[in-house]
């Protein structure tokens, strides 16, 4: 790839921001030029005092371009809760919850809520997973219906504003510190 400067990647950024993207190869695409923008812009952005990240392609009303999915385990409830009815389970709950909170938030479309059975993270209800083409992948359990809703909304937001989906423990929402079971890298090639 040839040399860019800081104004380089920042244009090219730009450009992809005035641009919208559309397609699923369209979008592997800008994912990777974008990340190879972000490694240009990383170096010699640390040298220049310049942020080191580039800014999220963003839609005119703060939404981003690409979209992921939110697994919540509809099945989880805490130890000693009855097993029916189904939709009283704390896990029910909380994706029921999650669906309509992202149906308010901005990014909503950009989040598609689904229900899984089990995540096979039974001991530590309720368990949710976090997935995008071309970035990691992130369980989590320990959520709860109620107290969890918003930091996860804002852990998706920051999530899909990412280059490649990594977040640091001390870049998410507190309830998604201590509570991440792992994380899984992008599939090669993905990038
Ligand atoms: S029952 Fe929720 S992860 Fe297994």
């Amino acid at each position: 790839m040839p040399r860019l400067s800081i104004a380089d990647c920042e244009a090219i950024v730009r450009a992809l921001d005035e641009h919208s993207t559309q397609g699923l190869h369209a979008l592997r695409a800008a994912a990777r030029l974008r990340q190879r923008l972000e490694q240009a812009y990383v170096s010699k952005a640390t040298s220049a005092s310049r942020p080191t990240r580039l800014p999220a392609l963003h839609e005119p009303d703060g939404s981003t371009h690409r979209s992921c999915t939110l697994h919540v385990c509809t099945s989880c409830r805490a130890p000693g809760s009855p097993r029916e009815p189904k939709v009283s389970r704390a896990g029910f709950q909380l994706y029921e919850q999650l669906r309509a909170a992202f149906q308010e938030s901005p990014n909503g479309s950009n989040v598609e809520v689904r229900p899984a059975e089990c995540l096979s993270v039974c001991p530590r209800p309720c368990g949710i997973a976090l997935s995008l083409a071309g970035a990691w992948t992130y369980l989590f359990g320990d959520q709860h219906p109620g107290g969890s809703t918003r930091d996860i909304v804002d852990c998706v937001s920051h999530y899909l504003a990412t280059a490649d989906g990594f977040m640091p423990r001390e870049q998410r929402p507190q309830s998604l510190r201590a509570s991440i079971l792992g994380r899984v890298p992008p599939l090669h090639g993905e990038l």
